[in-house]
Order: structure tokens, then sequence, then C-alpha cells
């Protein structure tokens, strides 16, 4: 078995500050990353930045700011961002890196060597937000098909890229590896929309604007922002660069994460690039839905965003995460809205999690001085419980493994509830007040404290800080992978502490309005 695993998400446009859908991309990696993590992969999680590009130039412009400058601040943030939000990137790439520049140049001219590029003249409309050209014919009632907005026409010397002549290897590739492209959805729009009806020469540099990286071999041309943003996925792992050489343990990548606005670039261009380096696929892109403000896409070009600093300064990151992960199937568009998002939590992190932890370490205190009893004979109303976190590790890895987060979260949800349930059933506050039930009421709360301990292992890679502040309380020891398939991996005789409510329950009314005047 292949023990590395690498997964990237899209790199971040540094033109503005980042919304809640950039965090939603960001937060589903990193929780698949860290579920790897916990799996025992070596594990590459990769994000970045994309810094280059007309719409950067002429932001920085209107800031009255050198370029660099300006991404410099917008990544600085981003970063803080990704701090704030618990993402354990392992490698962060910003393409006005000097050694990703460098990667970039190099394949430009390795291309241009092997006869895959060539120069001519463009001709063709561009939209300056999208940075893409597009054809008359692709144009809707004369503006960009993608954004709908005005595009302009250009008319200027350029490089091309020899797209067409690897378009019957690029759809024979689609079509002998069912899983390339998911979900299944998005691989027949890119068939037949796309791919289908011919693919055309690429423009792949430009004369009229210079915040770019330069062709090493004629300085008046920049390199297209596509070519150089996707080459970011090798020159993270020492492409064609002086960088530790890490594509021998990593390359093909496992999984492109990639909103399904630009599943297009990383299943048509992005392979094709790799054709003529002739290096090998990604073995999987998985083209992600929007998230929805009123049925629009949250975009920052459009203006309608939700902060999710201003989010975070009203809702546990935890409780923002798991909305994200749990509420939108992966794959589909999903809505994000205050209070479906303060509903949710309190109805499962709230009622069913932080219930279940308070109400466990209470009765622990209560009846056994908060020392962790041991467990003693086993009944049948044990058994179902017992089953049923002992198979739970399984059923996560296997929806983890489909890319069906949402489910894995709803399976871990599935066995809090069954632990609550499990209380109800065994009613240990009558066990308590019979002295001879001490052995039974000790069984109870052993099962109970292990049950949360394979929660809270599970929980990690969707939410790190509550994980961790449940292993704090139940002071365990034990919090491998492995140690969560016997339910015997809670520790007698240690003494846990309460502390504070995990998600107190938010008062519906009053925090919408504090969210209205913030
Ligand atoms: O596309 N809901 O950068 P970007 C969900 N630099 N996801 C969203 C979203 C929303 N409302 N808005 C944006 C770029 N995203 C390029 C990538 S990769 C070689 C270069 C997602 O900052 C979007 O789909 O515009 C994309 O996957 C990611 O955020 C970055 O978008
Ligand atoms: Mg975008």
């Amino acid at each position: 078995m292949k023990n590395t695993y690498y997964i990237t998400t899209p790199i971040y446009y540094a033109s503005g500050n980042l919304h809640i859908g950039h965090t939603y991309t960001t937060i589903i990696s990193d929780c698949l990353a860290r579920f790897k993590r916990l799996q025992g992969y070596d594990t590459i999680f990769l994000t970045g930045t994309d810094e280059h590009g007309l719409k950067i130039q002429q932001n920085a412009e209107k800031a009255s700011k050198d370029p660099k400058d300006y991404v410099d601040e917008i990544v600085d943030k981003i970063k803080e961002l990704w701090d704030l939000f618990n993402i354990k990137y392992d490698k962060f790439v910003r393409t006005t890196d000097p050694y990703h520049i460098k990667t970039v140049q190099n394949i430009f001219e390795t291309l241009y060597k092997n006869g895959d590029i060539y120069k001519g003249t463009y001709e063709g409309h561009y939209c300056v937000p999208c940075e893409s050209f597009f054809t008359e014919s692709q144009l809707e009632n004369g503006k960009c098909p993608d954004c709908k907005r005005d595009v302009t026409l250009q008319k200027e010397e350029a490089y091309f890229f020899k797209i067409s002549k690897y378009a019957d290897k690029l759809l024979k590739y689609i079509e002998d590896n069912p899983h390339f492209i998911q979900p299944e959805s998005r691989k027949n729009e890119m068939i037949n929309n796309f791919i289908k009806p011919g693919l055309q020469d690429l423009c792949v540099s430009r004369t009229s604007f210079k915040w770019g990286i330069p062709v090493n071999f004629d300085s008046d041309h920049v390199i297209y922002v596509w070519i150089d943003a996707l080459s970011n996925y090798i020159s993270a792992l020492g492409y064609k660069n002086d960088e530790e050489n890490l594509m021998e343990s990593f390359w093909p990548a496992d999984l492109h994460i990639v909103g399904k606005e630009i599943v297009r670039f990383h299943v048509i261009y992005w392979p094709i690039m790799l054709f003529a380096l002739n290096l090998p696929l990604p073995k999987q892109v998985f083209g992600h839905g929007w998230l929805l403000i009123d049925g629009n896409k949250m975009s920052k070009s459009q203006g309608s965003v939700i902060d999710p600093i201003i989010l975070s300064k009203h809702f546990p990151i935890d409780a923002i995460r798991y909305f994200l992960l749990r509420e939108v199937t992966f794959g589909n568009d999903g809505i994000f809205n205050n209070e479906l998002f303060i509903l949710k939590t309190n109805a499962d992190l709230s009622n069913l999690l932080g219930n279940l932890v308070s109400r466990t370490i209470s009765m622990v205190e209560k009846y056994f001085g908060g020392v962790i009893p041991s467990q003693k004979e086993i009944l049948d109303v044990d058994l179902n419980l017992i089953n049923n976190v002992k198979n739970l590790k399984n059923i996560v890895t296997k929806n983890m493994d489909e890319l069906k987060i949402s489910n894995a979260l709803s399976e871990i949800f599935n066995v809090i509830s069954l632990s609550n349930k499990y209380i109800d059933e065994t009613e240990p506050w009558v066990l308590g007040k019979d002295e001879s039930k001490k052995d039974r009421l000790g069984t109870v709360l052993y099962n109970l404290c292990e049950s949360i301990r394979v929660v809270s292992i599970l929980l990690s890679p969707f939410m790190p800080d509550t994980s961790l502040k449940i292993k704090q309380k139940l002071n365990y020891k034990l919090d491998n992978f492995d140690s969560i398939e016997n339910f015997d991996g809670t520790e007698s005789g240690v003494s846990i502490n309460k502390g504070e409510n995990l998600f107190p329950r938010i008062d519906v009314e009053k925090k919408l309005e504090e969210l209205k005047n913030s």
C-alpha cells in the first residue's frame, strides 16, 4: 500500500479578502488531509496564493501600491485566516516565490523547445475579472459566459500552446479512468461541452501588461496566469527548481479539490501540460459546488459575501467547520444562512454532542469522584452501543474514502445520539441510588467514556479544537486510529474534569440581532 497522500486546494487569487466560500474549500481539504494523517499516511496538504495577472495589477494601481506590496498584505491576511480556522497545511506556495517562478519558466521553455508552444497572433475577447479569453461564439450576448460582464477585444503577438494536438489522448484518458473527474455530472459536462466540440490552441502569453512571470527567452511576454497557477502543484514538490525534490514520493497527486467553475482548467489544460511534460496525471479532480447567498454564488468580485472573520467573532470555529462539512453535500451547492447555522449548532453540537459529554462527566464526578470506573459484566443493552462504536471507524473510513464527508459526520452523530439514548435506557441516576448496583453503574459510565473517546478521535479531522477539548476533559492517552477498534482504549482509574460547556446554547433571536448590527 502506498503510504503517502498528496492533496491540494486551489491557490487563492490574492485580489481581495476571502469570504466563507473560499474558507469552505479549504476546510474540506484540511478535513480530508487530517483524516489521512489520522490513518497514518505521510500527507502533504498544499495551499497557497495565485498572485499574478491583470486583475491584480489593476487592483494594486487603484490602491496606489506596488503589486508585490499589494499581494504581500493580502497573503498575510489569508495566512491569518487559515490559522484562525485551524487549517493545517504542509506547504504554502506563492506564485511570486522565486522557486515557483523558476519552475514556470522552465516548464514554458521545455514546452517551447519540444514544439508544444509556438508563436502567433492573438485576437480575442478577454474577461479581466475571470482572466479568461473567449472566442466570439463562446460569448453570451456579447458578454463573458462565466460572469456575464463586459469583455474587451484584444489583438497581440502571443505564444500558443498546442492543446489541439492532445485532445484525443485526453478524451481517451478520461474515458479509460472513470474516477479521474468527479462527480460524474461534471465529467459529462466537460466531455460534451468542451472536449468533444473541439479544443483550440490556447494563448499562453501576454504583452499588454507586466504583472506576471516573464518568458525567460522573450521578456516582453508574461506567462498566462493559468499556466503559472496550475504549475503550483508541482513547483511545490520541487519540480524543475532547486528546492527539495518530492516528485518521486508524492507525484501524481491523489486529489485536487477545486470549485466547479475551475474544473475545466484542471481537467483540460492541466492534464495536457502534464502530457507535454511527460508526467503522470493526478488521480482525481473533484469539483465541489458553491456556497450560495440568496441563490447566487458568493464572490469577491460581485461583492456578496459572508466574512469568515466576523463570523468567527460570534461563533466557535468548530461550529462553522461543522456546518460547512455537514450541511453541504460535497459536490452540490449549499446555502449558508445565519439562522440555519445557529439552529444546526444548537441541535447537534449543544444538544447532542455537548450534552453527552457534560452529562457523562457529571455522572463520573457525582458517583465516582471524577475517576473513570472499570467495565464489569456486559449486558445486551451495552452490546448494541459497543457494536455500533466498534463499527464506526470502518463506516467513517469508507465514507471518507468516497469523499462523502457529510455522511461520515452523520454516522458519527448517529453514535452520539445512540450514546445519549443509552443513558436514557440504562438510567444511571436510578443505579446511583442503590449501592449494590455500583458495578453496573461503573460499567455504564465506562462505556460512555469509551464511546466519547472514539467519537472524539473520529471527530478530530472535522472539529480539531473540540476533539482536543474532549481529550483534555476525559484525559485519555490513547488517541491513535488503531486504538478505536476494540472498545477498550479508555483507561480506568484516570481522573477527569468537566470544565466548561463545549457548545453553550445560542439564543437565536438575540444572536441574529447582534449579527445584523455587526
Ligand atoms: O480560482 N463557494 O482562485 P479563487 C464555494 N486562483 N467555493 C468558492 C466560492 C463559493 N461561493 N467562491 C470561491 C481561483 N470558491 C484560482 C485557482 S488553482 C491552480 C488556481 C472557491 O480565489 C473556488 O471555486 O477565485 C475556487 O476553488 C477557490 O475558492 C479559489 O477561488
Ligand atoms: Mg474565482
